[in-house]
């Protein structure tokens, strides 16, 4: 694939703009050719979804865009496996992995395809308050106009989708920027959706990166709303750039995952195997922090080790490949480095902690201590630390002891223990006997603290696309 960027339906390539070569992380083979958008890209765009906006999405029924939607799920389904190959070259996603993002994203479209014909807004009673009386008052939703989307390479379709998707169902028009790493998977979607009917214009897509396109799209004044995934420092950042205008901020996390003495241990091992190590860990809700009780620490480790050891790790076209590259070697180097670090002041490194190019082995660490980078900052790594913990006080206490509360997960068989802790972790979402990187894509998704701001999950991030407007009447 050679691609450009997309503005007002046509692909915009050449007259100077710069060329990149997109890079298997696994083994390095060209999958594309990338030119990068200019700030007049970014302008144009924005422009273009603006009038959009006002001249056609606007006016557009919800059964249509309903319709629309319907008929982009069919097609992505129809294409399901190239969407897997193209995700698996330009990520390094292990391809049965890559397949199960595509069929979230297709749910994810259905989702929205049934929320844009949803009630938008509600009926007020309005005698509730003195001076109410023969009064009717409603609170409608309106779109806010146009988004502009910032996503990440971890999941370059779903989580682009996350944002396409409700945008369009809510009837906003978008300017997208994708993650540099995987822009082919964004491009080859947006072709699906304008040929699913979105009308040119509605989506526009700016490919560069964050450094030359972030600035000028989200301080500019026709952009109402701004919705990032991505790293902390990043998103935070564009939060002061965007002043007054809507933000959502999906970032990182540490998650915690307590595992009481009354837990299903082999279900518990699961899910910490899938929950830890998929895509090398590179998710925001990858399970990181195991706090254990005491007594079943040990029994937890000899059921866990090994199986972790056996994970299969390599080709990400392979079926049987469980691991495969991180994203950059950069990103695998970091990780090393940490667990170098954690290592040399005491830490045990039970299984794993090598790296080969982008490669890291999948990790366990014990014995650490809670200032060290794997256990107190995000690692978006094959990684895990096992920590264990006598009391549910003093677990409340260390799980929540973090800058991060995006989602947690708690094993136990006492239905009320389990509802106290849910009530008490610090976090945006808590599973019971399931780890916190699980996520359906209807759940109201986001994080409190330095986690995020705002919620998605197709509902939640169509509320936040529009605005609430009053409208009364006055009986006469
Ligand atoms: C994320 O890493 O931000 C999203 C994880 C997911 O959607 O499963």
């Amino acid at each position: 694939m050679h691609i450009g960027s997309l503005i007002n339906g046509i692909e915009v390539r050449g007259e100077g703009r710069e060329e990149h070569e997109i890079r298997s992380p696994y083994n390095g083979e060209v999958v594309g050719v990338v030119e990068y958008g200019t700030r007049e890209d970014i302008e144009q765009a924005v422009q273009t979804a603006y009038r959009v906006f006002h001249e056609t999405m606007k006016k557009m029924p919800a059964y249509r865009r309903s319709e629309i939607l319907r008929k982009a799920a069919d097609s992505l389904e129809a294409q399901a496996e190239d969407f897997a190959r193209l995700l698996m070259a330009e990520a390094g996603k292990p391809i049965r992995d890559a397949r199960g993002e595509v069929g979230r994203a297709i749910q994810v479209i259905r989702f929205a395809s049934e929320e844009a014909k949803a009630n938008d807004g509600e009926l007020i009673k309005m005698d509730s308050a003195i001076g109410g009386e023969n009064r009717i008052g409603f609170a409608k939703r309106y779109p806010v106009g146009v988004v502009a989307a910032i996503t990440p390479f971890n999941f370059p379709l779903n989580l682009v989708l996350h944002k396409l998707a409700t945008a369009f169902a809510a009837g906003c028009t978008v300017v997208l920027k994708p993650a540099e790493k995987t822009p082919l998977s964004a491009m080859k979607l947006a072709r699906l959706l304008e040929e699913a009917g979105y009308p040119k214009g509605a989506l526009n897509v700016v490919n560069g990166t964050g450094v030359d396109l972030v600035e000028p799209l989200v301080t500019h004044p026709l952009v109402k709303k701004v919705t990032f995934t991505g790293s902390g420092p990043v998103g935070w950042k564009i939060k002061e750039m965007a002043g007054p205008r809507k933000v959502t901020l999906e970032l990182g996390s540490n998650s915690p995952n307590l595992i009481f003495n009354d837990a299903n241990l082999d279900i518990a091992v699961e899910s910490i195997l899938k929950g830890g190590f998929t895509f090398a860990g590179q998710a925001c809700i990858s399970v990181q922090r195991v706090y254990v009780q005491k007594d079943v620490y040990q029994p937890l480790l000899d059921r866990l080790v090994p199986k972790v050891a056996s994970l299969r790790i390599g080709d990400p076209a392979l079926e049987s490949t469980d691991i495969g590259p991180m994203i950059t070697e950069q990103a695998a180097i970091r990780a090393e480095e940490w667990i170098r670090e954690a290592a040399s002041e005491g830490a045990t490194i039970l299984v794993g902690g090598e790296r080969n190019g982008n490669i890291v082995s999948p990790t366990i660490i014990t014995d650490t201590k809670h200032h060290m980078k794997v256990v107190c900052q995000e690692v978006f790594a094959p990684l895990i630390t096992v920590i264990p913990f006598e009391t549910e006080e003093e677990v409340i206490a260390a799980a929540n002891d973090s800058d991060y509360g995006l989602q947690a997960g708690v094993f136990t068989s006492d239905i009320n223990r389990a509802f106290r802790i849910a009530e008490l972790l610090e976090t945006g979402g808590v599973w019971i006997n399931e780890v916190s990187t699980v996520r359906t894509d209807h759940i109201p998704y986001g994080g409190v603290k330095l986690s995020g701001l705002g919620k998605e999950g197709v509902k939640y991030a169509i509320e936040d696309m529009t605005e609430t407007k009053f409208i009364g009447v006055r009986l006469l």
